[in-house]
């Protein structure tokens, strides 16, 4: 029904293990507008741009938000999404935390389907650590100029064939301790996945790039005493045989972590989310980034320029033995190479 787009060339000449985390033109996007308190039929778009008003509240007052999630290619040659009802709830709680309408779970995952199946030629082959990145994005755009909520809302759906965000990849990464500048304020937006955050990482970034770090590590915002997460990431450690993740209001509960939890609990290991002091980061077995983008990224330097400190792990340049059973439960849960007891994927059709 619907023409590939033939400015695109064959996927052929993609080198799919050498993918960055970036965006790629593929041939629709989905899209959909609520105006009145209804949200209107799912549209096909072949075009990358969307005529958005000069005073939408999106544009203006940062009144957006987005998830982000994955569809993998298994070994069987079926493609799965993983716990997308995780995602779909986080938009809710992302819109509703910003006064935006929420989409609801039947849209939203409508919306995901369409753009995975229009856009199958981009699903990276099993094997090559590549999957086909999916982006929901939802934002004010009616007219406003007051700073109040807009009266309309455009809900968009992407994707993109992406490696990993780590150029890494499932090696060791370096992150650095920022402290002079703040993703999310204590009572603020930081538990939310809207736009305004990542606008407010990026000077973060920069200074942990500046330090020869892939990333920057944030302590919470008001006593910088506890670490609270990793760029675009959540921060794990092993202790004892124990997984230890941080329990702090500011910080996007992961879904990725979530399911870590469980997995490291499925493999014996307790799990404790609590606050984590700085100072404990000394006395960690291993320690690591995860999240849909990052996967498991084990963490090999942490540097605190200020203090004049490098922790480091990852001894011999390897992941540790934890961080390395729990990449390959997950990975192999997307993949379909080993069972999903936890019903965490779901198959899609491909016609
Ligand atoms: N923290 C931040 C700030 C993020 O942007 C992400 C990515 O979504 C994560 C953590 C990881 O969350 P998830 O595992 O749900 O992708
Ligand atoms: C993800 O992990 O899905 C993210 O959204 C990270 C992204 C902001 C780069």
């Amino acid at each position: 029904m619907f023409q590939k787009n033939s400015e695109i060339t064959g996927t052929e000449s993609i080198d799919w293990k050498t993918l960055p985390f970036g965006y790629l033109k593929t041939d629709f996007n989905i899209r959909c507008t609520f105006t009145e308190g209804i949200w209107s039929e799912l549209e096909v778009s072949d075009s990358e741009y969307f005529p958005i008003h000069i005073a939408a509240t999106g544009l203006h007052y940062g009144q957006e938000a987005f998830e982000g999630m994955k569809a993998y290619m298994g070994i069987d040659g079926k493609v799965r999404l993983f716990r997308w009802t995780e995602n779909a709830k986080r938009f809710q709680i992302s819109a509703k935390g910003i006064l935006m309408a929420e989409v609801p779970n039947e849209l939203f995952h409508e919306a995901i389907l369409k753009a995975v199946k229009l856009n199958q030629r981009f699903i990276p082959p099993y094997g090559t650590g590549a999957s086909l990145y999916i982006r929901p994005l939802l934002f004010g755009s009616g007219a406003e100029v007051g700073v109040k909520p807009s009266s309309e809302y455009t809900f968009i759906v992407f994707v993109s064939p992406v490696g990993p965000y780590f150029k890494e990849g499932f090696s060791p990464v370096k992150i650095a301790i920022v402290r002079d500048s703040d993703r999310a304020a204590p009572n603020g937006t930081g538990n939310l996945k809207v736009g305004g955050n990542y606008a407010a990482s990026l000077r973060g970034i920069a200074k942990a790039h500046s330090f020869g770090c892939g990333s920057p590590l944030y302590l919470d915002s008001k006593d910088k005493l506890n670490i609270d997460e990793i760029g675009a990431a959540n921060f794990f450690a092993i202790k004892n045989n124990t997984y230890i993740t941080p329990k702090s209001d500011s910080i996007l509960p992961s879904i990725t972590n979530m399911s870590l939890i469980q997995l490291a609990q499925d493999l014996n290991l307790k799990a404790e989310r609590r606050p984590i002091s700085i100072d404990e980061i000394e006395s960690f077995d291993e320690v690591g980034a995860c999240g849909t983008a990052a996967i498991i990224s084990p963490i090999g330097e942490i540097k605190d320029i200020e203090n004049n400190k490098i922790y480091r792990f990852c001894i011999n340049g390897q992941p540790g033995p934890i961080s390395l059973k729990l990449y390959n439960t997950l990975v192999g849960i997307q993949n379909g190479e080993i069972p999903d007891k936890h019903n965490w994927t779901e198959i899609i059709e491909l016609n």
